[in-house]
C-alpha cells in the first residue's frame, strides 16, 4: 500500500473499456468517502488536490490525510495536481511527495504550452513522477450557443500528435466539449466524438483525460433545490458518453462538481430537517457517506472500473 504514479493504471485503462476516476480533495470527510467508495468497488483511484485546495487545506495536511486514508484502507492511489498553472507549483508537489502532477499551458500559445509542458516534463521525469498537459480550452457555457465557435476552440488532432512527440507527456486532457462547474450545457449536450476519434487514433499509446465531466446527478440538484439552495439549470455531462468516452483513448475522468453537490445536498437536508443541530459531525458525517454513494455509482455505473484494481 502505498502513493503509485498512473502509469501501470492507465496502461491497463488503455486496453479496456473503462477510466479511473480522479476525484477533487479538500479536506479529511471528502477523502474518507471516496477511499471507502473505491474499496468497495476493488477500483483503481487518483486523489487530486488543485491549487485552491492547496490553499484551503494547507499541503502538508492533505499529503497527510492521503498517507492515513492509504494506511487505514491499505488501498494503493495516485496524488495528482490538478491544473497546476506554472513550473513552481508542479516542482512543489513534485518534491512534497505528489506522483502525479498536471501542467496546465492551455491558455498559452500552441509552442509556449510545448515549452513550459517540456520543462515540467524533465523535472518530474528526473524525480519519477508523471505528468499531465492540456491541449485545446475547456468552453464555458456561455460558449455553448453555437458549437461552430465552440469547437475552435477544442483540441486539434495534429497538434495533439505533435505535442505529445516533442513533450514525453505522460497523458494529455483534450477539449472535446465538456467544461467546468454544474452548467454544462444550454441546449442538448453535445461531445465531439469523431474528433476523440482522431486524437486517439493518431496517438493510440497516450492515455488521454476528460475534465469538466461531472454528470451533475439529478437526485442532488434536485434535493439542493427542495432545501433551500437552488441551482436551476444545472446540466452534467450524460452518464452514457462518459462510457462511450472510454472506449476512445479516455483512461481519467476528472470529477469534482458532483463531489461538491453530493456533500452539500446532504448537508443543506440535515440542517433543513434538523435546524437545532449544531454539532458538525451529524452533518459532515451524512454529507461524508453520500459521497461514498456517488462515487460508488460513478465507479460502477458510469466509468465502469469495478473491480479493476
Ligand atoms: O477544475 C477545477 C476543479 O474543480 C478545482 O476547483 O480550483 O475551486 O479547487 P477549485
Ligand atoms: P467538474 O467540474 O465537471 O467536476 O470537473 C472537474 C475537473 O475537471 C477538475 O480538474
Ligand atoms: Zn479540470
Amino acid at each position: 500500500m502505498a502513493l503509485v504514479t498512473t502509469k501501470e493504471m492507465f496502461a491497463k485503462a488503455l486496453n479496456d473499456d473503462y477510466a479511473v476516476g480522479a476525484f477533487n480533495v479538500n479536506n479529511m470527510e471528502i477523502i474518507q468517502g471516496i477511499m471507502d467508495a473505491a474499496a468497495l468497488e476493488n477500483a483503481p483511484l487518483i486523489l487530486q488536490v488543485s491549487a485552491g485546495a492547496r490553499k484551503y487545506a494547507k499541503p502538508v495536511y492533505l499529503l497527510k490525510l492521503v498517507e492515513a486514508a492509504i494506511e487505514d484502507t491499505g488501498l494503493d492511489l495516485a496524488l495528482h495536481l490538478d491544473h497546476g498553472e506554472d513550473f513552481d507549483i508542479c516542482k512543489s508537489c513534485v518534491d512534497g511527495g505528489f506522483t502525479s502532477v498536471m501542467i496546465d499551458g492551455s491558455k498559452h500559445p500552441f509552442e509556449e504550452n510545448i515549452a513550459l509542458t517540456k520543462q515540467v516534463v524533465e523535472y518530474a521525469h528526473d524525480h519519477g513522477v508523471v505528468v499531465e498537459a492540456e491541449l485545446g480550452k475547456l468552453a464555458g457555457v456561455e460558449d455553448n450557443i453555437k458549437v461552430d465557435a465552440r469547437s475552435a476552440t477544442f483540441t486539434d488532432p495534429e497538434e495533439a500528435a505533435e505535442f505529445v512527440e516533442k513533450t514525453g507527456v505522460d497523458s494529455l486532457a483534450i477539449a472535446i466539449g465538456t467544461s467546468h462547474g454544474a452548467y454544462k450545457f444550454k441546449g442538448e449536450p453535445y461531445l465531439d466524438f469523431e474528433r476523440l476519434k482522431t486524437i486517439h487514433s493518431l496517438i493510440p499509446d497516450t492515455p488521454l483525460v476528460l475534465h469538466g465531466a461531472s454528470t451533475v446527478l439529478k437526485e442532488f440538484v434536485d434535493r439542493c433545490n427542495e432545501y433551500g439552495g437552488e441551482i436551476p439549470g444545472a446540466q452534467g455531462v450524460p452518464e452514457d458518453m462518459i462510457r462511450e468516452s472510454t472506449k476512445w483513448g479516455i483512461c481519467k475522468v476528472n470529477i469534482d462538481t458532483d463531489l461538491r453537490l453530493a456533500m452539500t445536498a446532504e448537508i443543506r437536508r440535515v440542517l433543513t430537517e434538523t435546524p437545532a443541530e449544531f454539532d458538525p459531525r451529524k452533518y459532515l458525517g451524512p454529507g461524508r457517506d453520500a459521497i461514498t454513494r456517488m462515487v460508488q455509482h460513478k465507479i460502477k455505473n458510469v466509468l465502469n472500473a469495478s473491480n479493476k484494481r
